[in-house]
């Protein structure tokens, strides 16, 4: 594989550069967390924006930071009503990471995100995506961001063929970016870079309305459609979960542990994997599936996490003697339980598959059960 390192014509960047710019004073979105350079909020926005569409975030962003105006804000907060305000993002360690951040913006930096990349680094969750992001758009320091809108863009306007997926092919791209960056303006640059990667040059690309179209390489060899180039590997882990709605005393069960799969840092309903998978069962879970105990339900829905196809079904139990549930899990500190209302549910158990499992139960319960193996 060819390695490009040459450098970028001094002329050609400038005018690229300006191109790149002047479209984004055009066509940028009007975002909230573009409305100031609070580096706070924009933290927050770009640890939402990792694995979250912009137009998915921006509702809970906007609700979060009312709540969470500052990092004292978030840093006094409990990790549950963290978690409740996270709700529809999913991938829940960035929520704790934030809170943990707060905390430490808190204490060690004055109440501020830190102006140096090291410091930045130093707070949990932000790598150096977030750290570039976050100073260059804030504070205007001279670091390029490298996300996937940004590969794309780069790959195509200097035409690099490497496998996207190596180790060399970022590096590459990385320093391609840092050459590229408009020394003026760092932020607004790595926005650019970012929104037209988001709105025009998109998988399949837009060149019609692209700036840079008349100098990039891609376009130029006819080729823009097939950089850059892909290696799909079919990675998906298909996975049946069952959940169970363990009912005492009008209340259900939910617990929270890091020992398991999904759902480290939040409470769920109890759930254990069925059928054919790659993990361990978890001991935890299987005594409360006691089967001589449940209510089977063979109806199930859809569901993705990560890189898991799951399927969802429920089963119901009933335990007037709620001693008999907690003396499995009392003796262990790493296990957090509680009773909820039913009513209670979505918010007790913030993630979407509550309301999925909701949504079923109803269903299953109005109408007679599918045959088990169809949805
Ligand atoms: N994706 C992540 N952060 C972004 C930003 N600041 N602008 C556009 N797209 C983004």
């Amino acid at each position: 594989m060819e390695f490009k390192k040459d450098p970028i014509s001094p002329n050609l960047l400038l005018k690229l550069r300006k191109s790149l710019l002047s479209w984004f004073q055009k066509n940028k979105r009007n975002l909230p967390f573009r409305l100031n350079k609070n580096a706070y909020r924009i933290w927050v926005s770009e640890i939402m924006l990792q694995q979250t569409r912009v137009a998915a975030m921006l509702p809970i962003y906007e609700t979060f930071l009312a709540r969470f105006p500052n990092p004292s804000a978030l840093q006094s907060a409990s990790e549950d009503e963290v978690m409740k305000y996270w709700k529809g993002l999913g991938y829940y360690s960035r929520a704790r990471n934030l809170k943990k951040g707060a905390s430490l913006l808190v204490e060690k930096f004055a109440g501020e995100f830190p102006e140096k990349y090291e410091d930045a680094l130093s707070i949990p969750g932000v790598g150096s995506y977030t750290a570039s992001a976050v100073l260059s758009i804030a504070y205007g320091k001279p670091y390029a961001v490298l996300d996937g809108n940004v590969k794309r863009v780069l790959s195509r306007l200097f035409l690099i063929e490497q496998d996207p997926g190596l180790n060399s092919t970022n590096q590459l791209l990385g320093n391609l970016a840092q050459e590229f960056l408009t020394p003026e303006s760092p932020g607004d640059h790595n926005e650019a870079m970012m929104e037209l990667g988001a709105l025009v040059c998109v998988p399949i690309p837009l060149c019609g309305s692209c700036p840079l179209a008349e100098h990039c390489e891609a376009k130029i060899a006819g080729r823009e459609r097939e950089i850059p180039v892909s290696k799909s590997v079919d990675n998906w882990i298909d996975l049946d979960l069952n959940f169970l709605f363990l009912k005492s005393k009008e209340r259900l069960l939910l617990l929270k542990y890091p020992g398991r799969r999904f759902f480290k840092t939040i409470y769920s309903l109890p759930f254990r994997m069925e059928g054919k998978h790659p993990y361990e069962t978890d001991p935890i879970v299987e005594s409360l599936f006691d089967e001589s105990k449940l209510n089977i339900h063979s109806n199930r829905v859809r569901h993705s996490i990560t890189n898991h196809r799951i399927q969802l079904r429920f089963s119901e139990r009933s335990e007037e003697d709620r001693t008999l549930i907690e003396r499995t899990f009392s003796k262990n500190e790493d296990i957090l339980f509680k009773w909820v209302r039913e009513e209670d549910l979505k918010e007790e158990f913030p993630s979407s598959i509550a309301g999925k499992l909701i949504k079923l139960k109803n269903k299953t319960i109005k109408q007679p059960e599918l045959p088990a193996g169809k949805i």
